[in-house]
């Protein structure tokens, strides 16, 4: 069970580069000690962040609590998401950008206790022969003919709604008032992402359909 504490060793190495890819978040999961927590994964990586937070309340990782939205990150071309609590607070969720308005999509469950293989983040979300667990929402699934060594789904990439998004200030103070006595798990991912140098409000792409 997760304690609340993000480990010294959890801070980036020295000259770290961000992944980009989700290839390459697997490549940073492998270099890492393990158990690995998903705060401790974010807390290595390096300098400012730009990220959009949101109210979420149809998806993955569904968020009804302005304390606790969804955490957009963009690594461009990759997104990935996070929500400090509720059901899909060990999830890792991703879309690497293809095109306009398309995403490959893929996701990593928390704690990571050994090696991931390169099809892990696919074979998570796979939900039958045919489909991912993502197609359900985001529409127009095919397969990602540049991810040859697993079943890999691409669809339409997603934004939240206007009126869903919470402001970076906002969140902000909630990061500050955080009590990790009552709260450790939710505090450790706030602190992860808000404890560095710069935390930059980037909005998504226009061309991002909503649902
Ligand atoms: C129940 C509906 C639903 C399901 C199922 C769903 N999503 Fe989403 N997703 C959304 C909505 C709605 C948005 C827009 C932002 C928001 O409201 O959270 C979104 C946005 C995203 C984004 C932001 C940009 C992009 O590339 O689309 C990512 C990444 C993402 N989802 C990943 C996933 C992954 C990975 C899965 C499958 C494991 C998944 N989603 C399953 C509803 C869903």
């Amino acid at each position: 069970m997760f304690d609340g504490s993000i480990a010294a060793g959890c801070a980036p190495a020295a000259g770290a580069q961000n992944p980009r890819s989700i290839a390459e978040v697997v490549r940073m999961v492998n270099t890492l000690e393990k158990p690995l927590e998903l705060p401790c994964f974010l807390a290595h990586l390096a300098g400012p962040l730009q990220m959009t937070a949101a109210l979420s309340t149809a998806s993955a990782q569904a968020s009804f609590d302005r304390r606790s939205p969804r955490i957009f990150v963009f690594l461009d071309p990759l997104v990935f998401t996070v929500v400090p609590e509720g059901s899909g607070r060990d999830l890792l969720e991703f879309g690497e950008r293809r095109g306009d308005a398309r995403s490959l999509k893929g996701e990593i469950a928390f704690p990571v206790t050994s090696e991931l293989t390169p099809g892990a983040p696919f074979e998570h979300i796979i939900f039958n022969e045919q489909y991912s667990t993502c197609a359900f929402c985001h529409a127009d699934e095919t397969r990602a003919p540049d991810i040859p060594f697993a079943r890999a789904f691409e669809s339409l990439a997603l934004r939240p709604l206007d009126k869903a998004v919470i402001s970076l200030d906002e969140l902000r103070s909630e990061v500050r008032s955080c009590d990790a006595e009552s709260d450790p798990y939710r505090c450790a991912m706030l602190h992860a992402l808000f404890d560095r140098d710069g935390v930059i409000q980037r909005d998504f792409p226009e061309s991002y359909g909503t649902l």
